[in-house]
């Protein structure tokens, strides 16, 4: 059986790391995507020294120049790719945050840069080589947080945390996941949105109650959905969560 390519970016630490370990126990050679070439290496070592096929590809979502570069290298070092997760994401108002109406648009705009339109970057970059798996899977990394269902519903725990830059950017993002799945409807390729739950990592000065791992786990599990799963879906540990 041909070993399946896999593409994580921000992979260097947090859900991302744990992803790439878990694809990369499965037997699943995993691309550590990453800003830093420091980081992004030492992350490969540590998987390499657990026997894991692990590499970096230097990737920052919002430079077009890595991210070319980053898709020339994976065509030329493996001509596809199976699996693209678009794991990278920021928050730019720390884990509490300001109200909307005191958050500047900067703020807005930096989350989106990220956490959308290297998501839009990355997917087309790489599309030419999930087209060529005969099972491409994209899997976006979201949140329960860009539910607009949940956010409207004063009794869901999401309902309290308004976090306007970081929500709005993972709404946009589910609103991508949406568009691609129409376009690629019919392909071998398939696009799902996956939440990992609240877990400890840097993102949210480790206060969630799970552990990136558990989050991962999520992630992983979505990305080795074979052909015949679903597309267009936004996926949680207990199932598809409302848009
Ligand atoms: N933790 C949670 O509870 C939770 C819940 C729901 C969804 N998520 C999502 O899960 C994903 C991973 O987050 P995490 O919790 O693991 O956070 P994390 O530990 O802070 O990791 C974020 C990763 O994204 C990378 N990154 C940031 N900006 C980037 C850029 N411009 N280009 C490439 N990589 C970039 C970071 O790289 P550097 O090390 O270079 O900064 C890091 O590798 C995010 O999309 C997040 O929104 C997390």
């Amino acid at each position: 059986m041909t070993t399946e390519i896999a593409l994580i970016t921000g992979a260097n630490k947090g859900i991302g790391l744990e992803t790439a370990r878990i694809l990369g126990r499965d037997g699943i050679t995993v691309l550590l995507g990453a800003r830093s070439a420091e980081h992004g290496e030492r992350a490969a070592a540590a998987l390499g020294g657990e026997g894991i096929d692990a590499r970096f590809v230097r990737l920052d979502v919002t430079d077009a120049g890595t991210v070319e570069a980053a898709a020339k290298l994976i065509d030329a070092e493996f001509g596809r790719l199976d699996i693209l997760i678009n794991n990278a994401g920021i928050t730019t108002t720390g884990a509490t945050g300001h109200a909307p109406s005191r958050t500047a648009p900067d703020l807005v705009r930096a989350a989106f840069e990220v956490n959308v339109f290297g998501v839009v970057a990355v997917t087309n970059a790489m599309l030419p080589l999930l087209r060529r798996s005969p099972a491409g899977r994209i899997v976006n990394v979201s949140s329960e947080l860009g539910s607009l269902t949940l956010h409207s519903d004063p009794s869901s725990a999401v309902h309290g945390v308004n976090l306007l830059p970081y929500n709005a950017s993972k709404s946009a993002l589910n609103a991508v996941t949406v568009a691609y799945a129409k376009e690629l409807a019919g392909t071998s390729v398939t696009v799902n949105a996956a939440t990992p739950g609240y877990c400890a990592t840097d993102l949210n000065e480790h206060a969630g109650h799970r552990t990136a791992a558990q989050g991962a786990s999520v992630i992983a599990g979505v990305a080795v959905l074979g052909a015949d799963g679903p597309t267009g879906a936004y996926l949680a540990e207990d199932g598809p969560l409302p848009w």
